[in-house]
């Protein structure tokens, strides 16, 4: 697992920003062979979405030829709901870049067969050859998409109930009212964000130590689902110095001076200038 330790939410996102503009770059899709990518919600990866939408604008970086596939979406909520998973990434990011409509891919929270609609999203998946890179969030509970605590490592896109503790931590996007909280959602399984090609996860704020402590120091469980991140061979966190709060100093330090010497945290953060 890599781990980038940057001052600040701002460096982090712009970090992430620019190791994924990169990866597209490198990849150089075309409508036959896209890049797909794989995108979270939540407030982790606004600043990510930001500066990449400043890179699309700056003519840095194409998504002519990126497909999407997005993590999750609450059950039962409209999608144009301003607090729906589509409502956030069409205002945070797809509105404001070159994708194309139908290579953008989100959960459809109010099909007639939810089932039915997990089980098409992972053939879509399988038919555009997989996922290049799922970037992710991760809840204060260490999960990732909406893979609560107690999740299958190696569950796929299925129906999760949300636990009180994420239904908590959202309400502040619903009025801070619990009630009004969608109390389930359909989510990718953490089997299908491990079968992408590469997984990169933003950390960020104190909020997060306890997961980031969890995710890279503590076994793999079912618990932090976000710790299989361990056995994946491209695994990259990207923290902030607030989230490393919880680690051992002897780690934050080890993973410190490796960026220090592979000047990899510089370099990224530069690139685009
Ligand atoms: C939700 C999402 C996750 C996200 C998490 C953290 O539960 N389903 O994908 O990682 O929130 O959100 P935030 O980035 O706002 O802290």
């Amino acid at each position: 697992m890599r781990v980038i330790i940057t001052k600040d939410y701002t460096d982090m996102s712009l970090w992430a920003a620019n190791y994924v503009a990169q990866r597209i770059i490198d990849a150089n899709p075309t409508p036959e062979r896209p890049f797909v990518l794989g995108c979270p919600t939540g407030s982790s990866p606004k600043g990510l979405y930001r500066h990449l939408i400043e890179l699309n604008k700056k003519g840095v970086i194409s998504f002519q030829n990126v497909v999407t596939f997005n993590m999750d979406e609450y059950v039962g909520l409209d999608v144009n709901h301003p607090e729906s998973y589509h409502s956030f990434m069409w205002t945070n990011f797809f509105n404001h870049i070159d994708i194309k409509k139908e290579n953008v891919h989100i959960l459809d929270g109010n099909a007639p067969d939810l089932l039915a609609e997990c089980a098409h999203y992972e053939e879509m998946i399988a038919q555009v050859g997989g996922i290049d890179l799922f970037m992710g969030g991760i809840g204060p509970d260490g999960h990732i998409a909406f893979n609560e605590p107690g999740s299958s490592l190696s569950s796929r896109t299925r129906i999760k109930t949300l636990t009180t503790n994420t239904i908590q931590a959202n309400c502040r996007f619903f009025d801070g009212d619990v009630t009004k909280v969608p109390k389930q959602a359909l989510t990718v399984g953490v089997g299908t964000v491990m079968d992408a090609q590469e997984v990169m996860i933003m950390c960020n704020g104190p909020a997060k130590a306890r997961a980031l402590r969890h995710m890279i120091e503590e076994g793999v469980s079912h618990m932090w689902t976000a710790s299989m991140l361990q056995m994946h061979r491209h695994g990259i966190v990207v923290c902030d110095e607030e989230a490393c709060e919880e680690l051992k100093i002897s780690t934050y330090n080890y993973f410190k001076d490796k960026q220090q010497l592979e000047g990899v945290l510089n370099d990224y953060l530069h690139r685009f200038e």
